[in-house]
């Protein structure tokens, strides 16, 4: 472990101490409110930012006020990484990461989402999330302290950079920042692109500067952080799906006491369909957006071109299968009809 993240590991534990006592766990302290901490990464303009939004505002109606949840955007409270830690010390309760960010916990299944072109549409991802294999994932958290609530969605990513990104070739050396994925990793590299993690919060200056070269991700991300200000050329690819986890610290969730925590199941699907039915209209509305901005142009791929895309991304596919598991990547496949090369 480095310096830094030796320091910033001793910051979320002292936050820990501090904000959420252990022996404290559910308890509200003398009458007072149960308090949810929900930290989450992106825009409150986004559809994670609508639903947890919405999900407070649920909870604290139905619960009449004796739950009341703390929403903490844009890595106000932490970034990435931090935020994981945090919610398995108990410095928050609550969080909607990424599927893309599972693997470092040590559940590298919840790549299988990041493998490009496996979904066609959310008609085949909702086949997965809300179906057996979604379930089965969430069921994998329990080791690691967490619960797993509900898979909320995002979109399907675009691919941004300084130049028009049409053929394999043009992603020849560029540094492309991507989400902490393995396979996101092998993505960027199936077309000879240098990835590059980075956190959320730090893709908008990394790119200003030119420390990153393009990114990839759901137009409503790319929109709210204004990264189309700093990048010429956006290509409407749909290569590959962002969407989201919402999970609990465990510890936490078990002691609730049981008819609060029945009212925080109902509230969470109340605000997954929230968080679903916005989804796919603000990702449009931020296309639309960036086209007025005139800042960005936006680009589109001949069916040929992106299934030159497809062909070499499929590289990513084979040379992850066991890292996520060939089970389950299977399983995938059967439900989507995914056939590789
Ligand atoms: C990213 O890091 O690009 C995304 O995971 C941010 C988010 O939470 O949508």
């Amino acid at each position: 472990m480095s310096f830094n993240s030796c320091l910033k590991s001793l910051v979320i534990v002292a936050a820990a101490a501090v904000a959420f006592p252990l022996a404290a766990v559910a308890a509200p302290a003398a009458g007072g409110p149960i308090v949810i901490k929900f930290s989450h990464v992106v825009a409150q303009n986004t559809p994670k930012g609508q639903a947890a939004d919405y999900f407070k505002k649920i909870v604290e109606e139905r619960t009449k006020g004796k739950v009341k949840i703390e929403v903490y955007p844009n890595s106000q409270l932490y970034k990435d990484k931090e935020e994981m830690e945090a919610l398995q010390l108990g410095a928050v309760q609550m969080l909607a990461p990424s599927l893309a960010k599972f693997a470092p916990l040590g559940v590298k299944e919840f790549e299988v989402f990041d493998l490009p072109f496996i979904f066609n549409n959310y008609e085949d991802l909702h086949k997965v999330t809300q179906g057996p294999i979604g379930a089965k994932l969430l069921a994998k958290l329990d080791a690691k302290g967490i619960h797993g609530l509900a898979y909320w969605d995002n979109g399907f990513k675009v691919m941004s950079a300084n130049k028009p990104l049409k053929s394999v070739d043009d992603f020849r050396g560029l540094k492309m920042r991507i989400q902490s994925s393995k396979v996101l990793d092998s993505q960027m590299r199936s077309v000879s692109a240098i990835p590059q993690v980075m956190a959320f919060s730090e893709v908008y200056q990394a790119l200003q500067t030119g420390v990153v070269n393009g990114t990839e991700n759901p137009p409503s991300n790319l929109y709210t952080q204004k990264m189309y200000e700093v990048q010429k050329y956006v290509t409407l690819s749909d290569h590959g799906y962002l969407g989201y986890a919402v999970i609990v610290n465990k510890k936490f969730w078990a002691a609730l006491p049981a008819d609060i925590r029945t009212t925080l199941e109902g509230a969470m699907k109340d605000a997954t369909k929230f968080a679903n039915d916005v989804a796919k209209k603000d990702n449009d509305e931020a296309l639309a957006g960036v086209k007025k901005s005139g800042k960005s142009q936006l680009v589109t791929l001949t069916p040929q071109e992106k299934a030159a895309w497809k062909k070499a991304m499929d590289k990513t596919h084979k040379d992850n299968m066991s890292r996520i598991g060939a089970d389950i990547v299977n399983e995938v496949y059967a439900v989507t009809g995914y056939t590789s090369n």
